[in-house]
């Protein structure tokens, strides 16, 4: 979700109102989603890189975080949203961490779309935390059993969520910056300049429709 700075900074305003517009975009970007029948989406919401910005910054998103909970909440009941997060959440403010614990409890039986919120989230810190876990099963065990790889996915953040089929980036970046880098190993890539508070109901249907377009192989013929 990038580029919420740089809408506010061309319309002469605070970064953080371009983090506040993002936040609109999320909650019109989930009524779609529900609308369309799509079951999954994750969203970098705050990547382990990004405790590099200033702090006032940092603060000002997680704020923008717990007040999107906080009103969104009954909306999601109502929409049949599931919460759940990828990411080291310890780290986060208390107060963000007991209303992300309060949402994902009260959400856990909804069935219509899972929204993955990634915080605190960087792939290379995902897949180093399962290899960990893993060897820590290993020693307990004391015995030396390699993985299947579908063991090794059960210690990823979300093991139940499926592969990224389709992967959008906003405002014209052309990187992954350490997002699911084991899940969207075939995930069709999709970029667009317009900037995250930008994107729009039919952005998206147009990234669905580029997606239905692609001819998918896995590897075979
Ligand atoms: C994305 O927008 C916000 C986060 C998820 C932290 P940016 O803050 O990265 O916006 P730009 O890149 O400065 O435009
Ligand atoms: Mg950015």
């Amino acid at each position: 979700m990038d580029g919420n700075g740089r809408w506010a900074e061309a319309r002469g305003r605070r970064r953080s109102e371009g983090h506040r517009a993002g936040t609109e975009t999320v909650d019109r970007l989930l009524d779609h989603l529900v609308k369309i029948k799509v079951p999954y989406v994750s969203l970098y919401a705050f990547s382990t890189e990004n405790w590099r910005r200033p702090r006032p910054e940092i603060t000002a998103l997680f704020n923008l975080l717990n007040e999107f909970i906080i009103t969104r909440l009954d909306k999601m009941m109502a929409k049949g949203v599931r919460i759940v997060t990828s990411g080291d959440i310890s780290r986060l403010p208390k107060k963000s961490r007991d209303l992300l614990e309060n949402a994902m409890l009260r959400t856990g039986r909804n069935k219509k779309l899972v929204a993955n919120f990634c915080l605190n989230y960087g792939a290379r810190d995902e897949i180093h935390r399962a290899a960990m876990r893993f060897a820590a099963k290993q020693i307990a065990g004391r015995k030396i059993k390699i993985p299947k790889e579908k063991e090794f996915r059960a210690l990823l953040w979300q093991p139940e969520m499926p592969d990224v089929d389709l992967l959008v980036r906003t405002a014209g970046e052309l990187r992954l910056s350490n997002f699911m880098l084991y899940q969207a190993a075939y995930a069709e890539l999709y970029f667009t300049d317009k900037t995250w508070p930008e994107f729009s109901e039919n952005d998206v249907d147009a990234a669905i429709f580029e997606f239905g377009r692609r001819k998918r192989k896995f590897g075979g013929l």
